[in-house]
């Protein structure tokens, strides 16, 4: 979505005299209410902006003072409260927000009050229309970017301008607030000599940064081929048919996007690597959602951190959103159900998932299925929910193949099916282990890697199937008739 310019103007026009608008971008919205009122009201319609240091930036800070002044004035136009909400649990501002909303219904003002959570006491909620302010859409995004690359390069770099550029510059971008935009861009643009795909690679790390710096959201650039993945193959073969999902012939021709999928199974067997060869089979990006940090508290919250951080996520669909351990942050230890912040962020992502509006695939694994509520599981949320055990033999031969592959070693010099025939019970991430100390070992010996340091390295190893039989077996029950097999 744009910059909902249209609601505001509409809520204006109808006499609302507190509009409450929620970003974290405060200079692209005072710009954009700036250029708001001038539309509305020409050059005789006054634009005042009040902070808590500056006041109306004549160094009078009392914010009592200041909301009878905005009442009080003669000229119409619009007045830009930032800070107010860390002034709302102050009776005196509350009483004051009430009386601005009687006195100013009829007259040709407004008062915003911006700020980048809802946090709006209950004696004053009927008084103020909310309004959530995206962050900056494809089209906007495209006039930044001709903005910052008209001014700050050279137009011999212009010129060097590859074709993709553009397109592939705006869709890196997608996701961050307009002001960080423009940084990235600038500082992507500075000293360079050609805008290709070295541009757009810097331009991906400099998101990368920016999004890891607001806490809760990992922009996952490590690409994973699915054929890196041993075994699963009715996942693959899910993935397969809706490759084209997210194009927009697919939409024509009726298809729904799909929502997502429940990965849920046995550890160290493939559930986070999926994750990521899905986004990179798709060739969309991968957002990882850090349930913890969104609980932490260090980044607002755990409301507004989620609400952050799902904004983000629109904005850069079509994309994939990867919720690791997804069960975690919907139980939390010591805390009761009910009104917790838990519980209300669970019902706003359930809600959230089922109303979606932007082409956002969601990956959520979950380890403990036990903590899983059962609305989770309900149809309509997630289009399938998978099971992943430990991989039968002809999958650990695949897998096998792969770790080997992945060091430089030829498959074919070893006995695949002995070595898969004798690690019953591994899973993937043991058998990767595995292959790790033979070559350890075969080093340090100063031989080649061969097939009996394999099996001896396997077989030092206890596996997760044998210490937590109990905990697999119950899951395993769990799954069988609740989820789909992710092996044939
Ligand atoms: N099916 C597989 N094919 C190839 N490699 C695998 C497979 N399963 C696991 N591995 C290897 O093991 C590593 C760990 O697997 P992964 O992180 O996907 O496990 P997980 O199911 O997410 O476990 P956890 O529940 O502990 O997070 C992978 O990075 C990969 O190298
Ligand atoms: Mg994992």
């Amino acid at each position: 979505m744009a910059f909902p310019t249209k609601t505001i103007e509409n809520f204006v026009k109808a006499g609302y005299p507190i509009i409450y608008l929620v970003s974290s971008e405060e200079e692209r919205v005072e710009n954009a209410i700036k250029s708001m009122g001038k539309n509305i009201y020409g050059d005789s319609g006054k634009f005042s902006v009040w902070s808590c240091t500056e006041g109306f930036r004549d160094g009078s800070e009392n914010l009592v003072k200041a909301l009878d002044k905005a009442v009080e004035e003669q000229s119409k136009g619009f007045y830009l409260f930032k800070d107010v909400n860390y002034f709302l649990d102050d009776p005196r501002i509350l009483r004051k927000l009430k009386d601005a909303y009687q006195r100013l219904r009829k007259s040709p003002k407004t008062i915003f009050i911006l700020s980048h959570s809802v946090s709006i006491p209950l004696e004053v909620e009927k008084e103020m229309a909310v309004i959530d302010i995206d962050l900056p859409d494809r089209s906007e995004t495209g006039k930044i970017f001709d903005f910052i690359v008209k001014t700050y390069t050279p137009e011999s770099v212009q010129n060097t301008m590859k074709p993709y550029f553009k397109e592939a510059a705006v869709n890196a971008l997608q996701g961050l607030g307009a002001l960080e935009m423009e940084l990235a861009l600038r500082r992507t643009l500075v000293g360079r000599e050609e805008l290709g795909g070295d541009a757009v690679d810097a331009l991906l790390e400099e998101k990368a940064q920016l999004v890891r710096k607001s806490g809760t959201l990992d922009f996952v650039r490590s690409r994973i081929d699915i054929d890196k993945v041993g075994g699963l193959e009715n996942i693959k073969e899910w993935l397969k048919v809706r490759r084209l999902a997210f194009s927009s012939e697919a939409k024509e021709f009726g298809l729904d996007t799909p929502k997502g999928i429940l990965l849920m199974g046995i550890s160290g067997c493939g559930k986070s690597l999926c994750a990521k060869a899905i986004a990179t089979a798709w060739n969309l990006p991968l957002l990882r959602l850090d349930l913890n940090q969104v609980y932490s508290e260090a980044f607002g919250s755990p409301e507004a951190a989620f609400r952050k951080a799902i904004k983000t996520v629109e904005a850069s669909a079509p994309c994939v959103l990867w919720i690791d351990e997804i069960e975690a942050g919907i139980t939390r230890s010591g805390e009761k159900s009910g009104d917790s912040p838990t519980s209300r962020i669970f019902g706003y992502f359930l809600t959230w998932m089922q109303e979606k509006a932007y082409p956002v695939f969601v990956t959520a694994t979950a380890n403990q299925i036990d903590l899983l509520p059962p609305e989770i599981l309900r149809k309509g949320r997630f289009d399938e929910i998978f099971f992943i055990t430990l991989p039968n033999q002809k999958e650990r031969r695949e897998i096998f193949r792969i770790h080997l592959q992945n060091r430089g070693k030829s498959p074919d010099s070893f006995d695949l099916d002995s070595l898969a025939k004798n690690t019953e019970g591994l899973s993937g991430a043991e058998i990767e282990q595995a292959v790790i100390s033979a070559l350890f070992e075969s080093y340090s010996k100063g031989k080649e890697l061969d097939d009996r340091e394999l099996i001896i390295a396997a077989s030092s190893i206890v596996p997760l199937s044998t210490t937590m039989r109990e905990d697999i077996s119950k899951l395993e029950r769990w799954a069988s008739n609740r989820a789909v097999k992710a092996s044939r």
